[in-house]
């Protein structure tokens, strides 16, 4: 089976092929003479990621799939979500966009009165926050979605040279033990701490396509 995966982002082929496995030949849009990229003008993740696919299917009309993800933090009611890439101002500036992350979280928690209980279960649960993918499949002419999502918390003591975006000021509750089962991370490593393999198999990401993985397969 030949799809077309909706990125430019060479890490995202190499890691969807390596979930797909052999059975699901994976092209890119640049490989096919597709290198204009689709407005992501959408107001949900579900949104910007069926318009991806179309995207590609109006232009080759072959089967493809899209991905997009965000970051949500619960006391930013959401935010910054579908905005996720360009929270700072520029698209794509990480540093931009943590620093926007941290200082609005900041104002939120003063506001709120949060910050005199800073260490606080309660301030805890307020920094709760969810990397979320939603995953768009249009094959043989249907729509298939798939949701991958991973829980955690934000922390304001950056860690880690690892992964990209916010992975140095997010904390996910599980880990994985070098057995590989899910275990609690207690030492409340950050994402950019964990490496690429345990990241890997835990990431909202991957989920979202083993979702889709295990659909293929029923086809
Ligand atoms: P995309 O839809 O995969 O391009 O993700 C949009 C934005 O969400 C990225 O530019 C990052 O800011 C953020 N993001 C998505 N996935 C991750 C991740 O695994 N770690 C850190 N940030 C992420």
């Amino acid at each position: 089976m030949k799809l077309v995966f909706a990125t430019q982002n060479a890490h995202k082929v190499e890691e969807a092929r390596g979930i797909l496995g052999a059975d699901v030949e994976i092209l890119t849009p640049a490989e096919l003479g597709l290198t204009e990229d689709v407005e992501e003008t959408g107001t949900t993740l579900e949104e910007n990621s069926l318009l991806k696919a179309n995207f590609i299917r109006e232009r080759l009309g072959i089967d493809c799939f899209a991905d997009d993800s965000g970051l949500e933090v619960d006391i930013l009611n959401g935010a910054p979500g579908v905005y996720s890439a360009r929270y700072g101002g520029e698209a794509h500036n990480f540093e931009a966009n943590i620093r926007a992350l941290l200082k609005n979280i900041s104002l939120r928690l003063m506001e709120s009165g949060f910050a005199r209980q800073y260490k606080t279960e309660k301030v805890k649960d307020t920094l709760k926050a969810r990397f979320r993918t939603v995953a768009t499949l249009i094959i043989g002419g249907e729509v298939k979605t798939f949701e991958g999502v991973l829980e955690g918390r934000i922390t304001f003591f950056r860690a880690g040279e690892g992964g990209f975006g916010y992975d140095p000021v997010f904390v996910p509750d599980e880990i994985l033990s070098p057995e590989g089962a899910l275990i609690p991370n207690s030492e409340r490593l950050t994402i950019a701490q964990l490496g690429t393999d345990v990241k890997n198999q835990i990431s909202h990401r991957s989920k979202a396509l083993h979702a889709m993985a295990a659909y293929l397969k029923t086809l």
